[in-house]
């Protein structure tokens, strides 16, 4: 046999041998390559539909470009249809056929939808409304976040999954549960919350002098009497009870963890999908244990606002302080808000290049398909109920193109910001609690500042008061009303090592109890800033206020400050109001050493606030990340190792033209460039070497 023929002969049979071998273990035995940098996604419920379908969906999929689904987050009885059955193979095979089309899976542990079976035979694993009411079978969250019956049952069905798919090289990750939200008020719940307290508070006489429950004769005489309150009540108590939810939330989470973890590939990540702004939880707290914070990120009714929208992404991002997913996305409409308007043509891969630039790694939208019937037939899919294409779906495929085109200039690229902006989850709640102007929001208030020194700064990170601030030039706490002694230490410190913190309006009002700090305003930081809080005001209708950034108004509410300190410099007077405020300090400075403390006791106006902002900036020698850019484009920085990455976008109602402050190369498009021309909602992903 000559050489030639007998070599394509061995080596056919050999490339038989291996396809044979392939096939019969199927696609996850075999080496999956590495993911790439940017990551197109959808959620896909394969469970929903013949298994004879599948190919169908998955060639659609890799025709778009989609290189990663979600399953399985809600298939509890699919995967386990009588106790103790585990039916697995489907889900192997859904994987498997996605591994054949490149796709990679993020497996969902499916404990946010308990089956019928399980509720109806442990009726105790199904939540009790504040009503009193047990939640019943036929939605989701139904279950009992913290009785422990479900956690044996979820930690079960999660373990069976994690010793099935831990080593499977197309399993790229693990997210558990779905959107962590409620929670059960049941006796057994309300008895851990005391035993709870009992460990937080040691005796009852501490707890009731740390509560001053002197005050409507609420002191407790042993522990079983402490009620749950939410939303009204005792300040100390309400505080604890959302510490005790998300406590309760992290040993949830725990559980499954403890299961995933020990039966995976490190390479694996675990995460859970969060809500933005949402408060139901301190998620710091819930974060810390997981490698990869990600969230669903849904418009609802109107379009993208780039601010707010983007505020979200980096509250997300700094929960672990790095790039993040957006795990589910409208594709162009949802079900659920008033009006559930599409976003425009265009709108949908400017917000995906939107979720990049504020370092998501993945843009996975929600959902693949409609299932025929179910809760959610309305939502916004990317096939029709036909099975075919929507005409969005040429707009994801322009997305799967270009995330392809531009992941090697994006690998190994984070966000970098010399700004950041402090959010805590309790200072949210005692607002929350007590507004004292029920038009006062603390979000809203949050959003007012990084607003303008996101336009200047053009990057900013959201972080708990509690991280290393040594790395920023300038920290803003707008409304930081709960500053335990541990928080005011940390600003203290960085103020003293040189850094410029602005504090914001309602801040430094409570101690870690939610108690009311036994000195004015800004409690233990009064003697560091050389001024305090004389009195604040409930504002009915704006008021004048004039000084440094300008003349204007503000509203909702005016702190009366006032200068102790010889080196407090007065910024911002109010004009003629109440009597009370006229004339006197609503802004004020003071250095200290190089570093600075500020405290702006008013929610200024936009066009104040964004003068304020400039100061801030100025005052701390804070440069742009990219440079000069139209009203309505943003701009956002990825650095990396050896290149930087801007992404700019046109949110502005008309076509814009952005020259660049260097010579850049044209990542979605070719070549070097000293411009780019944005037609509305066009995109520019632009490299330059670092
Ligand atoms: C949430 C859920 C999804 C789906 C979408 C609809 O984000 O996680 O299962 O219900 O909302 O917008």
């Amino acid at each position: 046999m000559p050489i030639r023929i007998m070599c394509f002969q061995i080596c056919s049979i050999g490339t038989f041998l291996f396809l044979l071998i392939v096939g019969l273990r199927g696609a996850d035995s075999a080496q999956a390559p590495a993911p790439p940098a940017l990551l197109l996604g959808t959620a896909w419920y394969p469970e929903q539909w013949p298994e004879s379908r599948w190919e169908a969906d998955l060639a659609l999929m890799q025709q778009a470009g989609i290189r990663m689904v979600r399953v399985g987050e809600f298939a509890w009885s699919r995967m386990e249809p009588a106790e103790g059955q585990y039916h697995l193979d489907w889900l192997e095979r859904a994987i498997a056929a996605a591994g054949r089309h490149n796709i990679y899976t993020v497996l969902g542990t499916p404990t946010a939808s308990p089956p019928a079976w399980l509720t109806q035979k442990y009726p105790e694993t199904l939540r009790i409304n504040q009503d009193g009411r047990r939640a019943e079978h036929g939605n989701r969250q139904h279950f009992n976040w913290a009785n422990p019956k479900y956690r044996e049952m979820a930690r079960k069905i999660a373990e069976q999954m994690a010793k099935r798919f831990g080593h499977n090289p197309y399993v790229l990750g693990w997210q558990i549960d779905n959107e962590y939200a409620e929670v059960s008020f049941d006796p057994e719940t309300r008895a851990q919350f005391q035993q709870w307290l009992k460990q937080r508070y040691g005796t009852l006489e501490n707890l009731n002098a740390r509560w001053t429950t002197a005050y409507w004769s609420e002191s407790y005489t042993a522990w079983d009497q402490i009620p749950i309150q939410v939303g009204y009540g005792n300040p100390g108590l309400l505080l604890s009870w959302m510490r005790f939810v998300s406590d309760t939330w992290r040993s949830y989470q725990k559980n499954q963890l403890d299961v995933i973890r020990p039966n995976s590939d490190a390479r694996q990540f675990i995460t859970t999908n969060t809500m933005g702004s949402f408060d139901g939880f301190d998620h710091y707290t819930v974060e810390q244990d997981l490698d990869l914070a990600a969230w669903d990120d849904y418009v609802g009714e109107g379009h993208l606002d780039p601010v707010q929208n983007g505020a979200a992404h980096d509250l997300t991002r700094g929960f672990k302080q790095k790039n993040f997913w957006v795990m589910e996305t409208q594709p162009g409409s949802v079900n659920w808000a008033p009006i559930n308007n599409a976003l425009d043509k265009g709108e949908v891969r400017a917000m995906a290049w939107h979720d990049i630039g504020h370092g998501a790694d993945t843009v996975s939208y929600w959902q693949w398909r409609s299932a025929l019937n179910g809760q959610e037939q309305y939502h916004g899919t990317l096939l029709g109920a036909d099975g075919a294409p929507v005409p969005l779906y040429a707009e994801i495929a322009q997305l799967g193109k270009e995330f392809a085109k531009a992941s090697p200039a994006f690998a190994g690229t984070t966000v970098q910001s010399q700004v950041a902006i402090l959010h805590s989850y309790d200072s949210r709640w005692a607002i929350q609690w007590q507004k004292h102007n029920d038009k006062y929001s603390p979000v809203d208030e949050i959003v007012s500042y990084y607003g303008p020194l996101r336009a200047i700064a053009q990057s900013i990170d959201i972080v708990p008061p509690t991280a290393a601030l040594g790395k920023y030039k300038l920290v803003v706490a707008p409304g930081l009303n709960v500053l335990s002694e541990a928080v005011a230490k940390n600003l203290a410190a960085y103020v003293e090592a040189g850094g410029h913190l602005v504090l914001g309006q309602r801040s430094g009002m409570k101690d870690d109890d939610n108690s009311l700090q036994p000195e004015r305003q800004p409690g233990p930081l009064v003697s560091l800033l050389g001024g305090r809080v004389e009195q604040y005001y409930a504002l009915e209708k704006p008021i004048p206020v004039e000084g440094q950034w300008g003349t204007g108004e503000c509203s909702l509410w005016a702190e009366l400050l006032s200068a102790k300190d010889s080196g407090t410099e007065i910024l911002m007077r109010y004009g003629k109001s109440n009597g009370w405020l006229d004339g006197q300090p609503a802004a004020i400075t003071r250095k200290v050493g190089k570093g600075r403390i500020t405290y702006i006791g008013a929610w200024l106006d936009p066009k104040i606030m964004a003068q304020a902002a400039k100061w801030m900036t100025d005052t701390s020698g804070v440069k742009p990340a990219f440079g000069a850019v139209p009203d309505g484009v943003e701009v956002s920085a990825r650095y990396g190792a050896h290149n930087m990455v801007y992404v700019l976008i046109n949110f502005s109602k008309q076509a814009q033209t952005v020259h660049l402050p260097a010579a850049m190369e044209d990542v979605l498009g070719a070549g070097s460039k000293q411009a780019v021309d944005l037609p509305i909602y066009g995109v520019a992903v632009l490299s330059v070497p670092r």
